[in-house]
């Protein structure tokens, strides 16, 4: 037995429970039923009744247990349409774990918080824009989230005349060959235009080894900032914290500051997008913050004394804004915000909100959803809180690890990504050709075999599609990932211990399968994860 101090217990007691439907997974008769589920689900796991999923690790949003104290806050909803108290209980909580000095502006999710953001920034960049100059359109970042992307994109499409006009030699910029894998697929066309512009670590090494994989390459960076042209066509800088996409590593403390140390020294004289913003506006995407704020208090030196919320509170000193999906690490099922620090450029985001969010005291949210935020931003930053998540995940990693599971390393905040390819390779030769989709045939073989429902993150989201032949013809390059992202609050380490026996049993007899890759069936033009189709190609 483990020693005391060994043992990491979870910082809550469980008072509520619900059931899981199917607490005999293994039986033959699940079995046949869930194999069943799939062919009527035209195999895609977006499309699995959740009652049939055991284990849920889609995704980590939204998907968390909220505390006695949301739920009786819940009581306190003021219902009122504008300036309801519960607007100003959550302006109040969100300014004291970010900073006072940034104005909140409440949304439904993430995602909306994005879309205002980068519609606003897309009519200031047109309104400022001097005869004979390029448009500003470019975001600057780490790394993209597929939302993030598509309301870049949305708001900010460039033409081809566009391009040739910018006089961007983009290949300069995007170096495939020399990045990880996600990243190099986030730029590839059919899922976002040429106005993204991801500058990620050069050594793949680094960013397999280096606890602080999400860090942006500051050499690339300041190549960007340098270069007159092309900083005067980037509308913001943004860094995603923690790197979703990128298996959830961290950025660290340093990198950030040096970040805004190289923007405030190249763009000072630059025109701002509006008069009393910094001529080269930083934002976070700040899902996943308090994370993020954990790695650094335990790898980054100068920082192991200081708490999740000081830490976090740091990151945000160094930059003009954030959007913000409270479904992450402000602990709700439904809620997110946009904080800025200017005024003019908060009325501009008001305007376009009232069209599509609602009055700015409510953002898409009812007031008792207002009250969970503001008590679920302060448990977000509490210590035990974040600390027991995090190594609750790692802990995942391990098992699989030492089991010899092909897992992306190290491990990050909120999930563990399992390496598609790798996993279906047997004596040295894949047993699933990389077109056909081996990361997605791995997800769909755990929910058969285990009903264990994850997240391919590989070629069906970030590749490309040919119709004559129903297969992709650019695939992830690298690996070929599923994302088990685990729910905040929500499962035992029993349950996690249940995932890794059964992936490392999976492992064992992966020769078993029944299938040896999927075949699309139907693909639309966007956001191809949540809703293609898909045949299996028998074994
Ligand atoms: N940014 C990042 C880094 C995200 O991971 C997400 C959502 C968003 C923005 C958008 O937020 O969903 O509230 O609109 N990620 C979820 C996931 C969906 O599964 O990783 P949203």
């Amino acid at each position: 037995m483990r020693a005391p101090k060994d043992i990491r217990i979870e910082p809550y007691k469980i008072k509520m429970v619900e059931a899981i439907a199917n607490t005999d997974p293994l039986s033959q008769t699940s079995l046949t039923q869930r194999a069943d589920t799939l062919v009527k689900s035209n195999y895609n796991l977006f499309n699995v009744p959740a009652q049939d999923v055991v284990i849920d690790l889609l995704t980590d949003s939204g998907t968390g247990a909220m505390s006695h104290d949301q739920w009786a806050a819940l009581m306190h909803g003021d219902e009122s349409y504008a300036q309801a108290t519960s607007f100003q209980r959550f302006e109040k909580s969100i300014q004291e774990v970010i900073g006072d000095d940034f104005l909140i502006i409440p949304t439904h999710q993430g995602r909306a918080a994005e879309n205002i953001l980068f519609y606003v920034l897309n009519h200031l960049a047109d309104e400022s824009r001097e005869p004979g100059t390029p448009l500003r359109r470019h975001v600057l970042i780490n790394s993209f989230f597929d939302t993030t992307a598509a309301n870049v994109m949305l708001h900010g499409r460039l033409t081809a005349d566009d391009i040739q006009q910018s006089g961007i030699n983009f290949s300069t910029i995007t170096d495939p060959d020399a990045r990880h894998a996600h990243e190099a697929n986030l730029k590839m066309e059919t899922l976002i235009g040429p106005n993204q512009l991801v500058v990620d670590q050069t050594n793949p090494d680094e960013y397999e080894h280096g606890v602080f994989g999400g860090n942006i390459n500051l050499e690339k960076f300041e190549d960007v900032l340098k270069d007159d042209n092309l900083r005067k066509q980037v509308m913001i800088v943004m860094m995603t914290v923690t790197n979703n996409t990128g298996g959830g590593l961290p950025v660290s403390m340093a990198n950030l500051k040096a970040v805004r140390k190289l923007i405030d020294q190249y763009a000072a004289n630059d025109k701002p997008l509006i008069e009393g913003t910094p001529p080269l506006m930083f934002l976070l995407d700040a899902c996943r913050f308090a994370e993020n704020a954990y790695f650094i208090q335990q790898h980054e030196p100068g920082y192991a004394d200081h708490s999740v919320a000081e830490i976090a509170k740091e990151m945000y000193t160094l930059v003009d804004g954030a959007t913000m999906s409270a479904k992450k690490d402000g602990m709700v099922h439904i809620g997110g915000f946009l904080a800025l620090k200017h005024k003019g450029l908060r009325e501009h985001c008001w305007e376009y909100m009232v069209e599509i969010e609602g009055f700015y005291t409510y953002g898409g949210l009812a007031g008792r959803d207002l009250e969970a935020v503001a008590v679920g931003m302060k448990e977000g930053v509490d210590d035990a809180r974040v600390k027991q998540r995090v190594e609750q995940v790692r802990q995942l990693w391990r098992w699989l690890d030492d089991a010899g599971v092909p897992v992306k390393s190290p491990c990050g905040g909120h999930g563990v990504f399992l390496k598609g390819r790798a996993f279906w390779t047997a004596d040295g030769k894949e047993m699933i050709d990389a077109r056909d989709l081996p990361g997605h045939t791995l997800a769909l073989e755990l929910f058969r075999k285990y009903g264990i429902r994850g997240c391919e993150i590989g070629t069906i989201m970030f590749g490309d599609y040919n119709p004559e032949t129903g297969r992709p013809d650019r695939v992830a390059p690298g690996e070929d990932y599923v994302r088990l992202a685990v729910p905040r609050r929500v499962y035992t380490d029993s349950h996690l211990e249940y995932v890794a026996a059964a992936i490392i049993e999976l492992f064992k007899n992966r020769e078993a399968c029944p299938w040896r890759g999927m075949r699309f069936s139907f693909r639309p033009n966007a956001l191809p994860h949540f809703l293609s189709h898909f045949e299996p190609i028998p074994a």
